[in-house]
């Protein structure tokens, strides 16, 4: 089949080469040229080190890197059956482009977006036929995350909904359906992991050391809380929760924090700029091992798979997705040592709804609200 994809940039290039491994021609577009070759030399060396490590042989390499075309004319997607768009994260901007897709495109071709953050119901709005819009939401690196997070639109027609399922498992990916709500399953249930940590550091309770340690040597996480944003960069991780709260309408379960604002602010974006929390511009080890300290490490773990249980029974009590969805999301788009809803049951409804009821006495926040979930 053919398939079209509009924008080379990290997610583009991502989507282009796993369509592409996946037998299918690519007709990759962007309207700038340099990116395009970028990507162009990009994948050739993808690919030069799989054959290398015996992932592909020679001639699937040959085959791969000769199933896409490299342009900036966006004509050729006329005999596409599927588009999907990665531009830039603005609404405005890529309902121009669908808008604008829809005039070459046939009426049978399913329009995607990537977004991560925007509705999916108003990029669909753009567009005469409406129905055949979708969200196919792939996680960075598109190659190598396994998730697909599919997002219908309320206009979205149910046989475009399947058929687009169908195709990205037929690229070997495991697709979960939910809600076009903000941050859809994945970037919304895990937003706790985050910003319950910051919350812990910014009232001195215990160090980031301390809290990172925690949670891989007590929850089984593979990166503790500020690693883990360090590595994802706060230029994306920040603006994710910021979106996801402003989108929420300010509720106060996904505030973002002021500590970690600063650290954008500054240009400390994480590993990729050499300063985050963490400073990986010294060769220095400058982990400090805390002491082992029965309490307060019950305390800080309990605290934070309480508020990321509390959100993935709410994302079930508000049918952003299937309990099954939600577990296999959280599982393979971000590793988590186990399904969110099983760990909540194996740790006891009861006891969930009562350590959130504490913080909430404690605080009076609506941030500490317990779901329905886990009152029934
Ligand atoms: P990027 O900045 O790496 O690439 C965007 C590309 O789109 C650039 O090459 C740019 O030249 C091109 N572009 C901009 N306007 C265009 C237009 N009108 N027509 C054609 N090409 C145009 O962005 P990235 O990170 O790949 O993100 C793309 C989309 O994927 C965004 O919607 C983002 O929210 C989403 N996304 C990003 C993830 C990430 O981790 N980077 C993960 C999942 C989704």
């Amino acid at each position: 089949m053919q398939v079209g994809v509009i924008g080379a940039g990290t997610m583009g290039a991502g989507i282009a080469q796993v369509a592409a491994q996946n037998k299918c021609e690519v007709i990759l577009f962007d309207t700038n040229q340099t990116i395009l070759e970028k990507a162009k030399t990009n994948l050739d060396k993808t690919l030069n080190k799989m054959v290398e490590k015996g992932k592909i042989t020679q001639e699937q390499q040959t085959h791969i890197a000769k199933s896409i075309t490299y342009t900036t004319d966006n004509t050729l997607f006329k005999s596409c059956e599927l588009i999907i768009e990665a531009i830039v994260e603005n609404l405005e901007v890529k309902k121009k482009v669908f808008s604008e897709l829809e005039k070459i495109v046939n009426s049978e071709c399913i329009l995607a977006t990537n977004t991560s953050s925007l509705s999916v119901t108003s990029i669909a709005a753009a567009c005469e036929q409406a129905e055949r819009v979708i969200g196919i939401h792939f996680f960075n690196p598109a190659p190598l995350m396994a998730l697909v997070e599919i997002v219908p639109a309320i206009q979205t027609n149910q046989v475009v909904e399947q058929n687009a399922i169908a195709i990205i498992k037929s690229w070997g990916k495991t697709t979960v359906v939910t809600k076009d709500t903000p941050g859809f399953i994945v970037n919304r249930i895990a937003r706790p992991y985050y910003s319950e940590a910051l919350r812990i550091y910014d009232e001195g309770i215990a160090s980031m050391f301390t809290i990172d340690l925690i949670m891989k040597s007590e929850a089984g996480f593979k990166m503790g809380p500020f690693e883990l944003m360090d590595m994802i960069g706060h230029d994306v991780n920040y603006v994710v929760t910021e979106t996801v709260w402003t989108n929420m309408y300010f509720d106060p379960r996904y505030k973002p924090s002021l500590t970690q604002k600063r650290l954008l602010e500054a240009g400390w974006l994480g590993k990729k700029s050499g300063r985050g929390f963490y400073d990986y511009t010294s060769s220095e080890i400058v982990a400090v091992t805390p002491d082992y300290d029965e309490e307060l490490f019950r305390k800080v773990k309990n605290r934070i798979l309480v508020m990321l249980f509390n959100e993935a029974g709410d994302a079930v009590y508000y049918n952003i997705a299937s309990e099954e969805d939600i577990e296999t999301a959280m599982t393979k788009g971000v590793n988590y040592p186990k399904g969110l809803l099983a760990w909540a049951k194996e740790f006891g409804h009861e006891n969930i709804k009562q350590q959130l009821d504490e913080l909430y006495n404690f605080y009076k926040e609506d941030r500490y609200r317990c779901s329905p979930y886990f009152k029934k």
